[in-house]
């Protein structure tokens, strides 16, 4: 058996489910992070940080049991894993291949960094960002952030 299969087997096949392939080496647990996934409740969760790609490289892995992730859900990654794909597994099979779309919008996701934003003082607003070619801007305080956007995730 060669080492790619030995790699496959570990990460096993799920039944049912949603798995995010060729994330980018690192970056797993923001994935799991944007998604709000923190493993608190019953989901089954496989993740595979830095393990071996067809291409000579590393690649992160994230599959998550029993749930189909929505386009919507799937769009926020775009964020930070632009060239994920989405594969929704039924029965075993992979049943859809989805790629992640940029969208427009992202609420309640990322929070604002600037101090004197009134989504940053514990006001009741839902944060919001306009997605730019390279970077996201603020709804509130209109700042703009292009750098480390995993950081901004809400870690809630
Ligand atoms: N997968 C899984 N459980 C299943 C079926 C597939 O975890 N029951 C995983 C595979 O291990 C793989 C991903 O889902 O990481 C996509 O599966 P597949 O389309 O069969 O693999 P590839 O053709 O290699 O995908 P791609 O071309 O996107 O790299
Ligand atoms: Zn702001």
């Amino acid at each position: 058996m060669t080492m790619s299969n030995d790699e496959h087997l570990r990460v096993s096949k799920i039944k049912d489910g949603t798995v995010i392939d060729h994330i980018r080496a690192g970056q797993a647990l923001k994935v799991l992070g944007i998604l709000g996934i923190d493993g608190a409740n019953d989901e089954q969760i496989t993740v595979g940080m830095n393990v071996s790609s067809d291409r000579h490289s590393r690649k992160d892995i994230v599959k998550i049991e029993g749930r189909e992730l929505s386009q919507e859900e799937v769009d926020v990654l775009s964020l930070i894993a632009p060239n994920a794909t989405i594969n929704i597994v039924r029965n075993y099979e992979v049943a859809e291949k989805r790629r992640v779309d940029r969208p427009d919008v992202v609420e309640g996701v990322l929070s604002c960094p600037n101090p004197n934003c009134i989504t940053a003082n514990n006001e009741p607003v839902t944060s919001k960002f306009d997605v730019l070619e390279d970077g996201t801007r603020c709804r509130y305080c209109e700042q703009i952030i292009s750098d480390d956007i995993p950081s901004l995730i809400d870690p809630e």
